[in-house]
């Protein structure tokens, strides 16, 4: 059917004294006061309170609980199985456009009536300042439903094109057979909220485990689902302990397929977990997964000193590094490290201004938890140990909330170990490489991890931007001439990543739709 032209939702700024900031304060204000919400599990539409509670903390304050949570065990997630496959029966027989209208009510919801709240859900519990939960929990939410709705109407369009004659043949994009399970992750509500509708605008039903870091946006996120008309049973809001809950799932006879985000290591075993219980399912499930990166940006010596700075500091720093797609590696070239960028970088860096998100006003808030904090801080520790030199941060405060500053190593050995390993926090290690080693250091970049999913280079040399991004064509997938590694925008950059950093199947596009659709192709003869 024809759709109304579908843009970006604009982007708000929340100055001080304009509207919105008001109504985001009073937001925050309301989720500071309340008394601690008790998130419950939402089974068929209806909230199961299990008694089996845990906390989420603010990290800002970890002395404040953002929500209580009740978790799901194994016996609650095969109820919550049975009532999906009970509701598909309905949900997939429901017409293309009603699916399409309750999502485009969704974004709608997000835009106009939820923004804030959604906002306020995400700063308080994720841990993001103002402009990061706007381009997330916001802008991005709102993109990934409508965007879907136009490339999924685009992709049922998609029909075969020859007939012959008394013939007519057609193809239908029928959900899989049986449920998805969606394991989401704390860093993006938006995120999580892909994972969860997108299996279902295609008609699957979801088994959506939301991360125990953001259970509170996440609900909101479900609340805003069923508000706007998907039906109870569709999609479970099952939070509780990952093994338990996502255990049950994949041996389970219905599993259909799997959409996760978050860790390598966690993908490697599930997938691993699922290839062992084959014998068990109907057919051979989807596994969609967009999982770690050690992202880099390129300098060329042609670049703009200033603009790759800042681009750098962006990328590596702006929700302290907790993205997937965040500058983690940075090569410079050794006459421009000593001569001006390395100072700008520092200097630059030394503006940083850090504190809790509430406050509205600082570029860095924390990072997520006492598990992150400890394991960021022990990889400095261990870069201290190799020979790296802190050139600016190294220190922590988790005295309130878990608070690192940003922080950037040089190091000398380009495979050393904050080279190598994922950090997901505000730590940018240098390599500055020899002047003339720019096609090596390529090189270098394409080796030295198993990941692939961001990366930039800085150039204002044609010839130089071509000759890397050939050199690199597999060390990343998504490539960035002259920007930042991050900030991919829904309808402009479609997001993934290769190797080890996931399937690439691209979230934002239509190809993530395939993934989830099992076709069947219809001919009629007459
Ligand atoms: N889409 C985000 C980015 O590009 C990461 O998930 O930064």
């Amino acid at each position: 059917f024809n759709l109304p032209s579908i843009k970006n939702e604009p982007m708000r700024n929340y100055e001080a004294k304009s509207q919105d900031r008001a109504k985001l304060q009073a937001a925050v204000d309301e989720l500071r006061s309340q008394p601690t919400f008790q998130v419950p599990c939402i089974i068929n539409g209806k909230e199961v309170r299990t008694g089996r509670k845990n906390k989420q903390l603010n990290p800002s304050d970890h002395a404040q609980a953002v929500c209580e949570y009740h978790e799901a065990d194994a016996s609650l997630v095969q109820e919550a199985i049975k009532g999906a496959i009970e509701a598909k029966k309905v949900w997939e027989n429901m017409p293309w456009n009603d699916r399409a209208a309750i999502f485009l009510k969704a974004a709608d919801l997000i835009a106009h009536k939820y923004r804030y709240q959604v906002m306020a859900a995400t700063m308080l519990g994720q841990g993001k300042n103002t402009w990061q939960a706007e381009i997330d929990a916001a802008a991005e939410a709102i993109d990934f439903l409508r965007f879907g709705v136009r490339d999924l109407n685009t992709l049922y369009g998609l029909q075969p094109s020859e007939h012959a004659p008394t013939q007519w043949n057609r193809m239908e994009m029928r959900p899989l057979e049986g449920f998805v399970l969606a394991v989401s992750p704390f860093n993006f509500t938006a995120i999580a909220l892909q994972l969860s509708s997108t299996p279902a605008m295609i008609g699957n039903v979801v088994i959506w485990k939301p991360s125990p870091l953001a259970i509170y946006s996440n609900y909101l996120i479900y609340k805003i689902l069923e508000e706007a008309g998907v039906p109870a049973g569709v999609i479970q809001f099952v939070p509780g302990p990952a093994e338990e809950i996502v255990g049950s799932c994949i041996s389970h006879r219905e599993f259909a397929g799997l959409h996760f985000t978050g860790s390598t290591h966690v993908f490697r075993s599930l997938w691993k977990q699922i290839g062992n219980n084959l014998d068990k399912y109907r057919g051979y499930p989807r596994i969609v997964g967009e999982t770690g990166g050690k992202n880099f940006h390129l300098i060329h010596k042609s670049a703009n000193v200033d603009a790759a700075v800042i681009q750098s500091i962006r990328a590596a720093f702006e929700y302290q590094g907790q993205k997937c797609s965040a500058l983690s590696r940075l090569y410079v070239p050794q006459s421009m490290w000593k001569g001006e960028f390395k100072d700008k970088l520092v200097k630059s860096i030394n503006e940083i201004t850090q504190g809790p998100v509430e406050q509205f006003q600082h570029f860095m808030g924390p990072v997520i938890a006492r598990h992150s904090y400890d394991k960021i801080m022990g990889l400095i520790d261990a870069a201290k140990k190799e020979g790296g030199e802190i050139i600016v941060g190294g220190t922590g405060d988790d005295s309130k909330g878990y608070y690192i500053k940003p922080t950037v190593i040089e190091t000398k050995d380009p495979k050393s170990v904050t080279m190598v390993n994922e950090i997901f926090g505000p730590v940018i290690t240098v390599y500055a490489y020899p002047d003339d080693e720019y096609e090596k250091t390529c090189e270098l970049i394409d080796s030295t991890t198993e990941y692939a999913l961001t990366g930039s280079i800085f150039s204002n040399d044609r010839v130089a931007l071509i000759t890397a991004s050939n050199l690199l064509r597999n060390a990343s997938g998504m490539m960035y001439f002259n920007d930042k590694c991050t900030g991919a925008v829904v309808g402009q950059q479609p997001f993934g990543g290769a190797r080890a950093s996931g399937t690439n199947d691209k979230a934002g596009s239509m190809s993530i739709f395939y993934r989830f659709a099992s076709a069947r192709t219809i001919k009629e003869s007459f």
